[in-house]
C-alpha cells in the first residue's frame, strides 16, 4: 500500500537498505542508503537511487578513521616531544612497551581482517538468507578464547613488571621537590636550599627523585622522553625518578586538565653532564648576584619598591614574596611563564607590563611602570645569573 508513497522515515529507510536488488541497487557491496528527506525534497529521485552518494557506515568509517589519524598526527611535529623517542632508562622501559603492544595489535588486526575476508568471499546466500555452514567451535574457542587469554594475560604481566619497575624510586641522593601552581612549577633542591621555578636541571646518568605535590588543583607531571606521568595532588605526595642518558633538554607538559592555562605551563628538564650540573648548583646555591652598574641598581629599586616583591623573592634583596616564582637566578632560565615563552629582552617586556594578553588568568596582575622603570628592571632581571 506505501510503494509509491512511504508515509513513515522508518519504513522508507528500512526497505531500501535491507533490499538492495530490490531497490535496484547494482552490485553486491553496495552501501547506499537515501534519507526520506533527499526523497520528499526530489519526488523524481525514485528510479535514480543508484547515483546515490555511498553514504553511511562507510562515510562514518572514513570521518571517524580519518579524524582519528589526523589528531593523533597532529602530535607528531619536530619540536613535540615523543614517547617512542626515549632518552632514558623510564622511557625506554616505555617505548618498549609501547612497540609491543604495537606488533601483538598489527599481528592481531592482520589475522583478523584476513578471517573476515575469507568469510566473506566463502559466504552462502544474500543479506536476507543465510545459510549455516556448520563446524568452526574449535577455531571460535582456539582463536576466540585461549589465544586472547594467553596474549592479554602476558601483556599484563609485562605492564605490571614495567609499572613496578617504573613507580619505585631508583636509589639516588639526589632529590628535587617539585610543587604544582596554577600555572607554573616551583622546584626545589632540598639538600642545597635551592628554589627555583620551571627548569629541573639533572646530571646525566644518575637518577634523581622527584617528590611531587601541589599548591592548589591536582596536575600532572610528564616528561615524555624520561618519565611517565605522575600526579601532583594537593595535601599529598607522591615519588617518582627521572634519569636521562644523553645530555639535552626535555620538554616536560602539565598532564591533568587544571584550568584556564592548563596548556602553558611546561617544564623544561635540562640534563647535563656532572661538571657542568655541579656548576650550576654551585651558582644556584648563592645569593642574586649584586648590581654592578647604575642602571641595574635602579633595576632591584623598581623590583624592591614596586609591587613585584610582593609575590617574588630574589634573595640577596628585600623581595621576599612566594606566590610566583623565585627570580634569585631568574636570568639563567629559558623561558618566561612555564614555557609559555622565550627568556628574551622583548618577552620579558610585554610580559611584565601585561601577561594577561599572553597567558589570561594567570595570577600576576599588569605592571604600571614608567619605560625607565621597565628598562632598569629588564636589565637587572637579565643580570640574574
Ligand atoms: Cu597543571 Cu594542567
Amino acid at each position: 500500500m506505501s510503494q509509491r508513497a512511504p508515509r513513515s522515515g522508518r519504513r522508507a529507510r528500512t526497505r531500501t537498505t535491507s533490499s538492495p536488488r530490490r531497490a535496484g541497487l547494482p552490485g553486491r557491496w553496495q552501501w547506499g542508503r537515501i534519507s526520506t528527506r533527499t526523497r520528499r525534497k526530489d519526488p523524481g529521485l525514485g528510479d535514480r537511487r543508484s547515483a546515490a552518494r555511498p553514504a553511511g557506515p562507510l562515510r562514518w568509517a572514513v570521518v571517524v578513521v580519518g579524524g582519528g589519524l589526523a589528531t593523533q598526527l597532529a602530535g607528531c611535529g619536530r619540536t613535540s616531544p615523543s614517547t617512542l623517542d626515549p632518552h632514558g632508562p623510564g622511557a625506554d622501559r616505555v617505548a618498549r612497551l609501547w612497540w609491543l603492544l604495537f606488533w601483538i595489535s598489527a599481528v592481531v588486526f592482520a589475522v583478523v581482517t584476513v578471517l573476515v575476508l575469507v568469510a566473506l568471499a566463502r559466504r552462502r546466500g544474500d543479506r536476507d538468507t543465510l545459510v549455516r555452514r556448520g563446524g568452526g567451535e574449535a577455531l571460535i574457542v582456539i582463536g576466540g578464547v585461549i589465544v586472547p587469554a594467553v596474549v592479554l594475560t602476558a601483556v599484563y604481566v609485562v605492564g605490571l613488571r614495567d609499572l613496578r619497575a617504573l613507580t619505585v624510586p631508583a636509589h639516588t641522593d639526589l632529590t628535587v621537590e617539585v610543587t604544582g601552581h596554577d600555572w607554573w612549577w616551583e622546584v626545589r633542591y632540598p639538600d642545597q636550599g635551592i628554589v627555583s621555578a620551571d627548569e629541573i636541571h639533572v646530571p646525566v646518568g644518575r637518577p634523581v627523585r622527584l617528590v611531587l605535590t601541589s599548591r592548589d588543583v591536582i596536575h600532572s607531571f610528564w616528561v615524555p622522553q624520561l618519565t611517565v606521568k605522575t600526579d601532583l595532588i594537593p595535601g599529598h605526595t607522591n615519588t617518582t625518578w627521572i634519569q636521562a642518558s644523553t645530555p639535552g633538554t626535555y620538554r616536560g607538559q602539565c598532564a591533568e586538565y587544571c584550568g584556564l592555562q592548563h596548556a602553558k605551563m611546561a617544564i623544561l628538564v635540562v640534563a647535563e653532564p656532572a661538571d657542568a650540573f655541579a656548576r650550576w648548583l654551585a651558582n644556584e646555591e648563592r645569593p642574586a648576584a649584586a648590581p654592578t652598574d647604575p642602571l641595574t641598581m635602579r633595576g632591584r629599586l623598581a623590583l624592591e619598591r614596586n609591587s613585584c616583591a610582593a609575590c617574588h623573592t630574589v634573595r640577596g634583596t628585600t623581595a621576599s614574596g612566594t606566590l610566583g616564582p623565585d627570580l634569585t637566578h631568574f636570568g639563567g632560565r629559558r623561558t618566561i611563564g612555564a614555557g609559555t615563552l622565550a627568556n628574551t629582552r622583548g618577552n620579558l617586556g610585554g610580559w611584565i607590563i601585561n601577561s594577561q594578553t599572553v597567558k589570561p588568568g594567570n595570577r600576576m596582575p599588569p605592571q604600571p611602570l614608567t619605560p625607565e622603570e621597565l628598562q632598569a628592571l629588564l636589565a637587572y632581571l637579565e643580570s640574574l645569573k
